[in-house]
């Protein structure tokens, strides 16, 4: 009797142990197939650019009525520092998946953080665009989240930048950090033309960009895409929306300029 209930003890342990094992690599098979398909989105994406830019190239030069040569060197000379720019953005995207998922979360302290990008932001001036910060609900220890503060920074520089380089001559952007209940907004607010109702989402894309000044430029189109992918593994959630100012006499709404959200989970 006592063998037969041993043996049934032994049993139902090995059992358990191999429920959990066949568990464990089910997981592991699950995530290893996630990471894949996100590995082989990104490889397509990048060639679909890479030929897309490749394409507007020869039609730059099919339509220069110069020499070969003096053609080669302007097209050189424009598209150096789009690819630098593009090599740069792709390879710190393709790092960052592996990044969030390796390295520690550790508390981020967003008063001192967001304060020292913007304090930054303000002593470069390249465009005599001023940055302005303010904090609603509560004082310094009410602003922190887990977890990676330069990735976190990032997505707050991107922010900045995109509503600066959108930002009239001489604006202003202002940057609102706001305690609510269990998360953390950050909200970053110009007075530029806003986004296309139709491309609120689409701006979230890889690759995406649509500037005034388009043409070989400095952006790679990454910024916004590598912003959600960060605010997502850190739980939580960015998008658009216009400031809208009634319209006058009965006519339609203005729009005043953009503002982005970022809500993050708070410690
Ligand atoms: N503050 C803003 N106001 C209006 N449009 C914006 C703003 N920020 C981003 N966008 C739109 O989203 C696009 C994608 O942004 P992003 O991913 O940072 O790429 P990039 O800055 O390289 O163009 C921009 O090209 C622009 O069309
Ligand atoms: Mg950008």
């Amino acid at each position: 009797m006592r063998f037969s209930l041993l043996a049934l003890l032994v049993l139902v342990t090995l059992a358990c142990l191999i429920l959990g094992w066949w568990q464990f690599i089910h997981l592991e098979r699950q995530r290893l197939i996630r990471r894949r398909d996100v590995l082989e989105k990104h490889v397509a994406d990048l060639s679909a650019e890479l030929k897309r830019k490749w394409e507007d190239l020869l039609d730059i030069k099919r339509g220069m009525d110069i020499p070969e040569s003096a053609a080669a060197s302007a097209l050189q000379e424009v598209d150096v520092k789009r690819l630098d720019r593009l090599i740069s953005d792709i390879s710190d995207a393709s790092r960052l998946d592996a990044e969030l998922q390796r390295d520690e979360v550790a508390p981020i302290d967003l008063h001192k953080l967001v304060q020292a990008l913007v304090t930054i932001g303000n002593e470069v001036k390249k465009d005599n665009v001023t940055i302005k910060l303010s904090f609603e609900g509560g004082g310094p220890e009410r602003f922190k989240v887990p977890g990676h503060d330069s990735r976190v920074g990032q997505v707050v520089t991107n922010l900045i930048d995109n509503a600066r380089s959108f930002s009239p001559p001489g604006g202003t952007v202002r940057v609102t950090c706001r305690r609510l209940r269990k998360e953390i907004e950050i909200i970053v607010d110009d007075d530029g033309p806003g986004v296309r109702p139709d491309a609120m989402e689409k701006i979230f894309e890889r690759f995406y960009t649509d500037r005034p000044e388009h043409g070989f430029g400095q952006n790679s189109g990454l910024g916004l895409s590598i912003s959600k992918q960060i605010v997502e593994a850190h739980g939580g959630r960015v998008w658009v929306e216009n400031r809208m100012a009634p319209g006058e006499h009965g006519g339609d709404p203005r729009v005043l300029g953009a503002r982005f959200v970022v809500r993050l989970p708070a410690m």
